[in-house]
């Protein structure tokens, strides 16, 4: 990445009354301020959301934190890259103005026993597989935003899941942030950028990318086909045919869903999602892709 090279880090803290102390400058000179929640280990697409929000006039707040409670006890959390140096670096080449770095023993301590549970959206695939892991996110990306106190909050759609829970959650608790969502970034041969991806081994980063494929198939099956009307079954043999090729992985899902509820899109319907998770045994990805198609859902 061009950013790797070496310049100033960018301004870092772990205080939030010194990101509440930017903000109000900030504001007073009648700058929109933009938030990019990350967990660190970043990578261009984190950066392609900084950039949009500065495209858009906004100036741009990071946070860095990789957040314990949105982990299960037997998930990746330790594992989790980091990288702080060149974080930091990038962040300071993407021309952000702070970074909020809160500690976990300050930000999570132990004790920390209040969760903001949404209902839901939050309930299937990625709430079914990682029991908790919405109820942490939702909990932290609150905590974040009570101190930012952001105009925007910048979130990536490859998280397709976790970004209709945080609509649902800023809708439902009157957050008056507005959620931008930045398209996903992927490399040459279609792999979604993820910070987990540096973990995968040499073999793992060879078939990720049937993740891709997988979509593109089921994409192909709901728009082809040579049938009338549309059918999800068809594009999720599309998807699970195109996933053989990752013998590595174990597929979690790989499904057509209405991407309000995240379950199986009415019949009828004319647009819908298809997401897939696999799990490689150094890191689980996911990813997801939007189509409309026309004729109805059979
Ligand atoms: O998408 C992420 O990196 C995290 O889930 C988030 C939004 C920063 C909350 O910890």
């Amino acid at each position: 990445m061009a950013g790797d090279a070496w310049r100033a880090p960018a301004p870092w803290t772990a205080d939030a009354r010194a990101v509440q102390a930017r903000v109000r400058r900030l504001r007073a000179r009648g700058a929109a301020i933009a938030f990019v929640p990350t967990m660190g280990y970043l990578h261009a697409g984190h950066l392609s959301l900084i950039a949009r929000a500065k495209k858009g006039g906004a100036r741009v707040l990071a946070s860095v934190f990789v957040n314990p409670l949105q982990f299960g006890p037997r998930e990746d959390f330790r594992a989790y890259p980091r990288d702080r140096a060149r974080d930091a670096r990038l962040l300071a080449h993407a021309g952000v103005e702070l970074v909020y770095a809160p500690r976990a023993s300050a930000f999570t301590p132990e004790g920390h026993d209040t969760r903001v549970v949404v209902g839901g959206v939050a309930e299937p695939l990625e709430g079914e597989i990682r029991p908790g892991h919405f109820a942490g996110v939702a909990t932290v990306v609150s905590k974040l935003l009570h101190v930012v106190e952001p105009d925007e909050l910048w979130l990536g759609q490859k998280d397709a899941q976790q970004v209709a829970v945080l609509a649902r959650m800023l809708h439902d608790l009157d957050f008056s942030v507005r959620l931008r969502v930045g398209a996903t970034v992927r490399e040459a041969d279609g792999l979604a950028l993820s910070s987990r991806n540096i973990r995968l081994t040499a073999a793992e980063r060879a078939q990720a990318p049937a993740l891709w494929r997988a979509l593109r198939a089921g994409r192909a099956a709901l728009l082809g086909g040579g049938r009338a009307r549309a059918s999800a079954a068809a594009a999720e043999r599309a998807m699970r045919e195109a996933l053989r090729a990752a013998t590595l992985a174990r597929v979690d899902y790989a499904q057509l869903v209405d991407p309000a509820t995240f379950r199986a899109p009415a019949r009828g319907a004319s647009h819908g999602l298809l997401v897939v998770a696999a799990r490689f045994p150094s890191a689980r990805l996911i990813d997801n892709l939007k189509v409309r198609w026309s004729g109805g859902l059979a």
